[in-house]
């Protein structure tokens, strides 16, 4: 497949994905994400959702939770999920969800979800004190894929291990029920932006959970901010390499390299080209004009619609609507399939 915002030709097949509301959207949903969801709405019908019922797997203020929720939204709209012809929606309008998650529950073993990392990185030392719901999310995420059959989720690399284990729980269901009622979703991890790391340390993902203010870049940023984050962002005293090799070694290099290469939609082996023998000072003047003319639209249409949030409601009640009348009939085979009696 091809990476950035490259369209896609002749493809078919269905596309979910989805965003935690825990906070502002930074560079990595961005660059790993959205980017390449705007990309396959060319080839694919897409479905895009922000995922309320997995931000409350840790504590979510409620009063923010509501405002992050409109706002990812709006940030998916800004960044060129188009409405009209993708559908896009809250997890929790559609109850269909939470009955499937239900029902993978009982379908992945304990040893599966004992194997994934980011519940051990969440959870960090004291498991005994995360919620159930975080063990489980993988469950809530192979149920958001599968309730509509989707063949194909575009996520950054942190996501890949969540992909596999929804391949592994829908060829469970259908073993177990001998029916073929899921397809084996294909994980699309691609292009320069699928790893971004923190400004600050190179071998730390960029997340909203990062210590430093200047580790991430969210969308949200001023150019001023972004410019302030990115003169901070940590380097070594070389100039940049002349091939993809001189970057082992060099994890901060590596990363801006990276992200410019994402934001102008080339790979890193031409970003590295274009950039040989620069100094760090030259290099980041040129990132910085180029961070900011990607995401100075993008912010400003944060915002005009962040203004209008009845029309954003509108977008994702229309979303809700086209999103159910897709999953309930999963749903009505699913519970067909375990032997549920049917309610009428
Ligand atoms: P979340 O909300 O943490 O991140 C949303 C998307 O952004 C990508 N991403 C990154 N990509 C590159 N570099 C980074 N530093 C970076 N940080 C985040 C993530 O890979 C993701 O694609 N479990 C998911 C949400 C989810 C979901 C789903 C995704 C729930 N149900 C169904 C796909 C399909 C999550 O926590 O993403």
């Amino acid at each position: 497949m091809t990476s950035g915002s490259t369209p896609r030709t002749g493809l078919s097949g269905r596309i979910l994905s989805g965003i935690k509301p825990t906070g502002d959207l930074h560079l990595g949903n961005y660059l790993g994400a959205l980017r390449n969801w705007v990309a396959m709405q060319k080839g694919y019908e897409c479905l895009f959702c922000v995922v309320d019922l997995h931000a409350i797997t840790v504590w979510q203020e409620p009063k923010e939770l509501l405002r992050a929720t409109r706002e990812v939204a709006a940030g998916m709209i800004a960044s060129g999920v188009d409405p009209a012809s993708s559908t896009l929606f809250v997890q929790s309008h559609v109850p269909a969800h939470a009955q499937l998650a239900w029902v993978f529950n009982c379908v992945a073993r304990l040893g599966w979800l004992n194997r994934m990392t980011q519940f051990k990185d969440k959870a960090g030392k004291n498991r005994e004190a995360a919620s159930a719901g975080l063990y489980v999310y993988p469950n809530l995420m192979a149920a958001d894929i599968l309730v509509y059959k989707a063949t194909h989720v575009p996520v950054g690399e942190d996501q890949k291990q969540h992909v596999e284990l929804t391949r592994d729980i829908a060829q469970k269901f259908n073993n177990d029920f001998g029916v073929n009622v899921f397809p084996l979703p294909e994980p699309v991890i691609e292009g320069a932006g699928m790893r971004i790391m923190s400004l600050r340390d190179g071998s730390r993902k960029m997340s909203k959970s990062e210590p430093s203010e200047f580790a991430c870049i969210y969308l949200t940023d001023t150019a001023d901010g972004i410019s302030q984050k990115i003169k901070r962002a940590t380097t070594d005293p070389n100039p940049l390499p002349d091939s993809v090799a001189g970057l082992e070694g060099r994890a901060e290099a590596a990363n801006l390299l990276n992200i410019y290469a994402a934001l102008t939609d080339c790979t890193l082996e031409q970003a590295v080209a274009e950039h040989a023998g620069s100094q760090f000072s030259q290099f980041k003047v040129r990132l910085t004009d180029t961070a900011v003319a990607v995401l100075g639209p993008i912010n400003a249409e944060m915002k005009r619609l962040m203004d209008d949030p009845a029309e954003i409601d509108l977008i994702l009640k229309r979303g809700a609507d086209k999103a159910t009348a897709i999953a309930a009939p999963v749903l009505a085979e699913v519970y067909k399939a375990v032997g549920f009696l049917p309610a009428s």
